[in-house]
């Protein structure tokens, strides 16, 4: 019955989660508020941040899991991708911790880590799976046929879906992260108001970067015509937004899915949190009558829980890695 610490410090959140025997015992986040003021993350004041709390995040995580520190039996930690400075603090404690009680380290991939966020609870998914990876930095289609046996089948060329929406929600006034008031006004709208393009590209790839301009043109003509436009259909124009994001992202994963002859698909990273893609993929399941997997909240945008258990799965099969392991902002799976 191993006991995992996860240490998630990819970006703006430092977190800290412990898992015994693949069963989630705590998982503690620490939002970075600092960055709203910037309108987007700033990689040297995230990791200054991740060092102010990374320590209480992992105390935390033990108090509320009601273990002791000698009770944990390897350190997985996210080793990339990521903004460096952020994943160089992660990567230290876990080096440090590991070395202090004598106990293993488990380097994780943090885009395989939102995949296997899946695994967490008990509802799991049968491989093989097609997971969509929407999140700030990437939007894959993943073939999952095992734990650690992924193959991205589609990817963005250009932004990430998180990205698209994060952009649009600045031009639109709204602080960051825009994704979750983007879903939030898009309840109050009609997603058929107005119409962005769909892009035509081959395979299971996808575009977002002509659908931000088109966005951006859209707003700046409307404003130019009335200045009051965005606040009088702030709704309207998130509704209409998600609506194209989400019939983007899903119909390349159908296109996929009946591709690769799969019917199990299922959503991971920061973008599952919204509520139009959620029931999306639900509908999209039922019309051909395949399984689909969504994660819980908490464990949808960036948390160590998801670290945990990628690091349960490493223990069992004796994945471990030495003490001059470095971080990697890059890193294929
Ligand atoms: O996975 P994540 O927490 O961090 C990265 O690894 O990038 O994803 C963050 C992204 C941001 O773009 C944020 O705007 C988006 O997830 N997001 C949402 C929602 N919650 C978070 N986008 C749309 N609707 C949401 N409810
Ligand atoms: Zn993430």
């Amino acid at each position: 019955m191993p006991v995992i610490l996860g240490i998630e410090s990819s970006c703006d959140e430092t977190s800290a989660a412990i898992c015994a025997d693949g069963i989630m015992l705590s998982n503690i986040i620490a939002n970075q508020t600092i960055h709203e003021a910037y309108g987007g993350v700033v990689p040297e004041l995230a990791s200054r941040v991740h060092q102010q709390n990374i320590i209480p995040a992992v105390q935390q995580a033990i108090i509320n899991a009601k273990v002791s520190k000698n009770d944990i039996d390897a350190v997985a930690f996210t080793r990339g991708p990521g903004l460096l400075g952020s994943l160089l603090v992660g990567v230290s404690f876990a080096k440090a911790f590991a070395l202090a009680q004598n106990v293993p380290l488990i380097d994780i991939n943090h885009m395989q880590a939102h995949i296997l966020a899946h695994f967490i609870g008990i509802d799991k998914p049968q491989f093989p799976f097609l997971c969509l990876t929407v999140s700030g930095g990437h939007t894959q289609i993943v073939l999952v046929k095992d734990y650690f046996d992924m193959e991205i089948v589609g990817q963005t060329q250009d932004d990430a879906a998180g990205e698209a929406l994060d952009k649009t929600s600045k031009v639109l006034g709204l602080p960051y992260p825009g994704g979750p008031l983007i879903d939030k006004y898009a309840r109050l709208g009609n997603p058929d108001a107005f119409k962005f393009p769909e892009p035509n590209i081959p395979d299971f790839d996808f575009s977002f970067s002509g659908l931000k301009t088109s966005i951006m043109y859209f707003i700046r003509d409307n404003q130019a015509k009335n200045p009051d436009f965005v606040a009088q259909n702030m709704a309207d124009i998130c509704a209409s937004v998600e609506k194209r994001v989400v019939t983007i992202l899903l119909n390349k994963l159908e296109k996929a899915a009946k591709a690769y002859d799969v019917k199990t698909i299922a959503l991971a990273g920061g973008v599952s949190a919204n509520t139009g893609l959620r029931l999306g993929i639900q509908q999209l399941a039922d019309k051909h009558n395949w399984k689909s997997f969504i994660p819980a909240f908490e464990y949808c945008t960036d948390n160590a829980a998801m670290i945990a258990i990628a690091g349960h799965y490493k223990f069992l099969k004796g994945e471990f890695i030495g003490q001059q392991v470095a971080p990697l902002a890059r890193m294929p799976f």
